[in-house]
């Protein structure tokens, strides 16, 4: 959550803040700004969103050669969205930007009051901007920033410029803040996407380091202010991955792509005779052979995918499997068994709820897997090993490419333990390589349908998601998509709980999306549950590759084997709502109140 961006080179640095905000803008669009340095620093920065920016700096004239300079797209915290809140925060000499939280601002309010500085934002960000210029009235710009860092407790990735030094100074805690390397020219970033146009070479940060950046050359501290050498790591993501490609939306680019995400993250580990080669695992066959109870942490959709997959764990390991919700699981007891496996799952590898966690797991001797799409992201990088999904660049709010690439992970985690307990399990993991091709049959097949239903259906207030089995954690996945970017409430279910509650809710104005794989165990109990809402005068859509004259509405998708119905049932349930939302005018990529990558608690 907030997007920072920094340039310091030759070029002029205000279209590079500008596209580099524009790619980090999912990060959080509430408010933006720039500040740039010449031998002054020039602020922009307005309540709204990167074009709103934009239109003022054109209106205001601001044509500045400068060839340093910061800029950040906000998602509030502290303090309401406006202009004043925007950042970056300045005082006479200093401008800075912000991500994370300052816990002790409060308290360095204190400390400044008395020294008679005083905040003029409601934001615990600004507290950093007015401490360095506090300490620049003794020392120089990275000794003043250093300071300051040192004062700080919380998160953070801060990148600072000053009237007195021709840098930039940048630090990292706990939130993501990566270098991209150019030609004597230097960035800085919330994450590549932003950056990928630039360069392809990055340093990834690590929590503690302060760094002095000034054209080409990049000096970086660590925690005990040692100069330290950090590796340069190169991502070959390619421009038009970070790019809308014609699509209207990012979010109907990546359900598009999910055949392909799958492709790209089985293709090199599953052997077309069904052996698995998973390097990342290399040395930790003693422990995963041993392992007698699997524990999956997660938040919202990668949480949904643990749970889709616990059934198909559980059978091909023999292995008991807990899914736990990050933000609940840092408060609680848990009790893990002799030999437990811990797997954290995150797109973005930043999800705060899920990295910690992953910290107090590893505290507790326990072995750790972390199931990642963003590379060297924290989460990637605190596993003792770390298996990426290979989805790309995953840009929309709404989280679709990487479900399904996290499911291909974790499917084939459980085929490769399940082979190192004896079990041969080579005709499932041949299975497993239809998936993109059975993905993106079933993109073809549900895109109309579920476009001309979102259409007819979209005025609807409130709807019920249902499923048993493996398409219970569907259902809930399709309801959390539905809410999240077509502001209709939606509550996931198992079917046969309706009649313990939810039924109350059914009437003529409230339909059921049901997800009914024809195979499962339980198919014609949950056409009992079809009728007690056709009785009660509710609609019902239902998801399934066998149509019934129960339902109104059929989203029909190809036949797939129920233990991984998961890979193409989920695809109609994103379209139904990414058409929804469509209709109702919301800004799909950009939902009200969310941020991609949730880095603060
Ligand atoms: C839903 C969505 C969120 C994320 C959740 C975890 O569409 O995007 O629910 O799935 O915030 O994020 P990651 O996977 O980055 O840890």
């Amino acid at each position: 959550m907030c997007g920072i961006v920094g340039y310091s080179g030759s070029k002029k640095a205000l279209p590079i803040l500008l596209e580099g905000l524009k790619s980090l803008e999912y990060r959080g669009y509430d408010s933006a700004g720039i500040s740039l340095k010449t031998d002054k620093i020039y602020t922009v920065k307005t309540k709204g969103k990167i074009v709103d920016l934009i239109t003022l700096i054109t209106e205001s004239r601001l044509d500045t050669k400068a060839s340093i300079g910061i800029g950040h797209t906000r998602w509030a915290t502290h303090g309401h969205p406006t202009s004043t809140n925007a950042h970056p925060h300045t005082t006479k000499n200093v401008a800075i930007v912000h991500n994370g939280i300052i816990e002790n601002y409060r308290d360095l309010e204190a400390y400044l009051k008395e020294k008679g500085f005083s905040r003029a934002t409601d934001t615990d960000s600004e507290i950093v901007a007015l401490l360095i210029e506090y300490f620049l009235e003794k020392y120089d710009f990275f000794e003043a920033f250093s300071k300051t860092i040192a004062k700080l407790e919380g998160s953070f990735a801060i990148a600072a410029i000053s009237t007195k030094a021709d840098y930039i100074a940048v630090a990292k805690h706990e939130s993501p803040l990566v270098i991209g390397i150019g030609n004597n020219e230097t960035f800085i970033a919330s994450d590549v996407a932003a950056l990928i146009e630039y360069t392809n070479n990055f340093i990834f940060l690590e929590d503690g380091d302060i760094a002095r950046i000034e054209k080409g050359n990049i000096e970086i501290f660590d925690k005990d202010k040692n100069l330290a050498r950090r590796k340069i790591t190169t991502i070959n993501w390619s421009k038009q991955k970070a790019q809308k490609g014609g699509f209207k939306h990012f979010m109907l680019k990546e359900i598009n792509e999910e055949d392909e995400a799958v492709r790209n993250t089985i293709q090199s580990r599953i052997m077309p005779d069904g052996r698995l080669i998973l390097e990342e695992l290399d040395g930790m066959e003693e422990i995963l052979k041993n392992t007698d109870r699997i524990t999956i942490v997660a938040c919202g959709t990668s949480y949904y995918a643990g749970l889709t997959a616990k059934p198909v764990l559980e059978k091909f390991t023999g292995v008991k499997v807990d899914v736990e919700i990050g933000s609940e699981f840092r408060y609680y007891n848990y009790i893990y068994s002799k030999n437990n496996l811990f797997v954290a799952i995150s797109q973005s590898g930043e999800t705060a709820d899920t990295k910690e966690p992953l910290k107090m797991a590893k505290n507790n001797g326990i072995p750790t897997i972390s199931i990642v799409n963003v590379k060297e992201s924290a989460i990637a990088r605190i596993a003792d090993r770390c298996i990426y999904t290979l989805a790309g660049p995953e840009i929309s709010v709404a989280s679709t490419k990487a479900f399904v690439s996290q499911l291909a992970v974790l499917y084939m985690l459980a085929l490769y333990m399940g082979h190192l307990k004896g079990k041969d399990n080579s005709k499932e993991a041949r299975y497993l390589l239809k998936m993109p091709h059975l993905i993106k049959e079933t993109f073809n097949m549900a895109d109309k349908t579920a476009n001309s239903i979102a259409k007819a259906y979209c005025k609807y207030k409130n709807y019920l998601y249902l499923g048993r089995g493996i398409c219970y954690p569907l259902a809930l996945e399709g309801a959390l998509k539905l809410k999240e970017i077509s502001y209709i409430h939606a509550e996931g279910y198992p079917a046969g709980e309706m009649k313990h509650g939810p039924i109350a809710l059914i009437d003529e104005q409230t339909p059921s999306v049901v997800v009914a794989h024809p195979h499962e165990p339980y198919y014609s109990k949950t056409l009992s549950n079809c009728e007690e809402i056709k009785s009660r005068g509710g609609k019902i859509i239902l998801v399934s590759s066998k149509p019934h004259p129960i339902a109104d509405e059929t989203i029909q998708i190809p036949d797939v084997n129920y233990d991984f119905a998961g890979f193409v049932y989920v695809i109609p349930l994103q379209l139904f709502a990414y058409y929804s939302a469509l209709y109702l005018g919301h800004d799909i990529d950009q939902p009200r109140n969310l941020a991609k990558s949730v880095t603060v608690e």
